[in-house]
């Protein structure tokens, strides 16, 4: 597999669509032709209402799950046409997943989750893994708490985990399905601030499935799906200027 990125994107969607029960009297296609670029320096919300599509669209990208036609290139390789071995190898190269429930192994520790995706990749963990694992956890606040289980940690800590573990393989792209939806407003502002952070440290393209307006406004870019079509995409617009009273509101 090549790395070629002649255009920088870490993502490309082209006429992608997703019937669900094919070839049944109850198929029905819930994606119509998505057509998305995405590159290192985009942070972008993806909002719409609740079955407009967007987890599906979100697993398609994450190769979770495969598009009834159109083509999904990653990191420069369309992924129609690849085994299921390939396939894994690339997701992992190219991608973190967070989802709306964490999905941590409840006997792991902490830093053992975080490792996890190193250790299906190659085994036991390297030193270097560890010491990186470690860093993470510091970056997002859990350095102390590295040794716990995650029943030993809160709702947002969890999540905290879940994100270091997103992005311990170093991926271009980090996707999250509402992983905020679970946590009270004070707690989903830190999860978010740490995707904001990774992405301006990091360099990581982010592309974030949420329903909280205060969330999906502070992005860069917000792609909105209505019954499964993009109806608006703000990539290349210039941010709303800042009215009147947003100097007030900032104090
Ligand atoms: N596995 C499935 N089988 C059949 N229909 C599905 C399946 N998953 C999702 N759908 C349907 O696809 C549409 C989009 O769902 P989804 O992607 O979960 O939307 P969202 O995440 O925006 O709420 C919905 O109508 C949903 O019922
Ligand atoms: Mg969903």
């Amino acid at each position: 597999m090549s790395d070629a990125r002649p255009s920088g994107a870490v993502l490309a969607l082209e006429g992608v669509r997703k019937s669900y029960n094919v070839g049944t009297p109850t198929e029905t296609e819930v994606l119509h032709g998505i057509d998305l670029q995405l590159s290192r320096s985009d942070f972008c919300a993806l909002i719409g209402p609740s079955g407009s599509g967007k987890s599906t669209l979100l697993n398609l990208i994450g190769q979770l799950d495969s598009p009834t036609s159109g083509e999904i290139t990653l990191l420069g390789v369309p992924t129609s046409g690849l085994h299921d071995d390939e396939r894994t190898l690339l997701r992992r190269r190219a991608l973190g997943f967070v989802f709306q429930f964490h999905h941590l192994v409840p006997a792991f520790t902490a830093l053992e989750n975080v490792l996890m995706p190193l250790m299906i990749g190659h085994g036991k963990p390297r030193p270097d893994d560890r010491e990186r694992a470690q860093t993470l956890l510091d970056d997002v606040g859990l350095g102390e708490h590295a040794h716990k289980k995650p029943a030993e940690l809160s709702g947002g800590q969890q999540q905290r985990v879940a994100i270091a573990r997103a992005l311990i393989a170093h991926p271009p792209l980090l996707v999250a399905d509402e992983p905020t939806g679970n946590l009270d407003t004070q707690t989903a502002d830190g999860v978010f601030a740490l995707f904001r952070r990774f992405h301006e440290t990091l360099g990581c393209a982010v592309l974030i499935v949420t329903h909280d307006p205060r969330l999906s406004d502070r992005s860069d870019r917000r792609i909105t799906l209505v019954d499964g079509r993009i109806a608006e995409d703000t990539a290349g617009q210039p941010s709303p200027a800042p009215g009147p009273d947003a100097a007030a509101k900032q104090t």
